[in-house]
């Protein structure tokens, strides 16, 4: 009994502990993978502000609410400076952090006397424009730090940092945070590797588990997930786990259609080439469709919706719609 909790204490202390050397120590030996992989959007998860081109955008506009509030923004060394006005009262924080690489959209986090605050106005790819962040109110603001944005206790914005960077401890322990999703969240420290670099000496998995701690999913979901909550289809995990292809294939996982070190490829030809792989006529696994010869395969069986504003999701409960 002793023995198993002593594991199970190990097992809690790895994140955040030592034994991640960054992943600038694998480029030397992975360089083609390392290269790939710094320029996807898992790298640029996170990124502290400065490093984005919001200094340069935002500096010395006035963004203005209809509740006449007013944000100025401007460049500092630490990040970017966020001045919001309202009538008389004034109130300056630092934004300090980005969520998102901007593919979709991109959240600043502010801290303001040592408390992190998702801030109220995202930048949007799809409107290439700054606007509300996602599930904050619409009513005006109330005052200035109501504008600023939502006050994210410490277990949640640890959260935050958890699936979109690396090496981050329990609770909000960023003292070690490599920014982004990088090696090591998806392989485990590498310590040992680097000491010995065999394959035994790192995790290497290619089970959904893995992109699930993060891509999401839900158990008791029901056939037809989408139906329910059209949202879901951001928790991509969810709807896949559902589709025949899934549960009659045995062998479906995320990285069937998706290299874990890159984008989402964007051309249909990439996943026709998979449909088709296990769907061929004569059939292999599954019939072939009679409708789909060398059509694209996702208008039919794998669409694309907006069940949040400006973003875009597919739906991966491949089906016959
Ligand atoms: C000194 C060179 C070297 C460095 C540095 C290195 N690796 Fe490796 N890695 C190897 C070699 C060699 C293999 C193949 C081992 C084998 O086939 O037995 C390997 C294999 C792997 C594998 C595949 C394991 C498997 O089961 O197939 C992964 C994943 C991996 N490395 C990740 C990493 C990560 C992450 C880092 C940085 C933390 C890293 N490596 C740093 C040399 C290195
Ligand atoms: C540590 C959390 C985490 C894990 C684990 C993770 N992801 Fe992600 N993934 C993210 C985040 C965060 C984004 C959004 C990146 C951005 O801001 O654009 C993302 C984006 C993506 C994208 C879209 C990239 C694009 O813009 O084209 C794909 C595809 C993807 N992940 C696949 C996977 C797969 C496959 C796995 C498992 C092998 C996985 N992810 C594991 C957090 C994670
Ligand atoms: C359970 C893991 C998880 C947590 C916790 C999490 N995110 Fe994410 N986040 C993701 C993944 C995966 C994506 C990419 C796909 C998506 O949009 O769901 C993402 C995408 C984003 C995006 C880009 C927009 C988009 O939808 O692609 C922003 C901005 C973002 N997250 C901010 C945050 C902030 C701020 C928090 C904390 C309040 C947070 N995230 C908490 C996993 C997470
Ligand atoms: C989002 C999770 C994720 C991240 C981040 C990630 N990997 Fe991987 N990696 C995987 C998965 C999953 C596989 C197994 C792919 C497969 O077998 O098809 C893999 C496979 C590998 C392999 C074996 C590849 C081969 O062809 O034998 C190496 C080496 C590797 N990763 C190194 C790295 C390095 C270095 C980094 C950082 C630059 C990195 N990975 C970042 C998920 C990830
Ligand atoms: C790993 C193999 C595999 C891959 C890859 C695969 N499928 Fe399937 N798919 C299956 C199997 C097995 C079934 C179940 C066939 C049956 O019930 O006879 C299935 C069923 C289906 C069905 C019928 C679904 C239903 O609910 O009746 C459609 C449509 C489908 N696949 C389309 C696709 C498309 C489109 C792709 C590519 C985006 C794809 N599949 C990729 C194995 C796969
Ligand atoms: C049968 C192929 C297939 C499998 C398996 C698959 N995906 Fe996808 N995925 C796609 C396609 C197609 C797109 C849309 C590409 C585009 O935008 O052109 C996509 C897009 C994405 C995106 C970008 C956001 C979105 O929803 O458009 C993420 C994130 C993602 N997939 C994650 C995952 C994860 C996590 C898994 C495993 C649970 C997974 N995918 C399994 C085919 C697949
Ligand atoms: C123009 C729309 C369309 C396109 C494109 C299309 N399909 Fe279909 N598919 C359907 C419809 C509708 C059905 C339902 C059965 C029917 O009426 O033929 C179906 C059925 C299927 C089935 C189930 C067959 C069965 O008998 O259970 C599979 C598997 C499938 N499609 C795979 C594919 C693949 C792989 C591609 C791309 C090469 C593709 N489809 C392209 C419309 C399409």
């Amino acid at each position: 009994m002793a023995r198993v909790l002593w594991l199970t204490m190990l097992a809690a202390a790895a994140w955040g502990a030592p034994g991640y050397v960054g992943s600038a120590a694998c480029a030397s030996c992975h360089s083609e993978i390392s290269t790939r992989q710094a320029a996807s959007h898992h790298a640029a998860a996170l990124r502290p502000m400065a490093a984005t081109n919001w200094p340069e955008r935002f500096a010395d506009t006035d963004l203005r609410e209809r509740s006449g509030i007013v944000y100025r923004y401007a460049r500092v060394p630490e990040g970017l400076r966020v001045t919001i006005t309202q009538g008389t009262r004034t109130l300056t924080a630092l934004l300090e952090w980005a969520f998102g690489s901007g593919a979709q959209a991109m959240t600043p986090v502010a801290r303001l006397q040592g408390s992190y605050y998702e801030h109220r106005i995202s930048f949007y790819r799809a409107t290439d424009h700054p606007g509300r962040t996602i599930g904050h109110s619409g009513a005006p603001a109330q005052d200035p730090l109501a504008a600023l944005g939502m006050k994210q206790d410490p277990s949640t914005i640890g959260r935050c940092f958890g699936c979109h960077a690396t090496n981050v401890g329990p609770g909000l322990d960023i003292r070690a945070l490599e920014a982004g999703v990088r090696c090591e969240r998806c392989h485990g420290p590498g310590q040992a590797h680097l000491a010995q670099p065999v394959s035994k000496n790192i995790r290497r998995t290619t089970s959904i588990e893995l992109c699930a701690e993060c891509h999401r999913q839900q158990e008791g979901t029901g056939p037809a997930p989408e139906a329910k909550d059209p949202a879901s289809i951001r928790f991509q995990p969810v709807g896949l786990k559902q589709s025949r292809c899934f549960t009659a294939s045995g062998v479906m996982t995320c990285v069937t259609c998706h290299d874990p070190h890159e984008n989402a490829r964007r051309d249909p030809g990439h996943y026709q080439a998979v449909c088709t792989g296990c769907h061929q006529s004569p059939p292999r696994t599954g019939a072939a469709c009679g409708r789909g010869r060398g059509e694209n395969c996702l208008g039919c069986h794998m669409r694309a919706a907006s069940p949040l504003p400006n973003l875009r999701f597919t739906d991966h409960r491949i089906r016959v719609y």
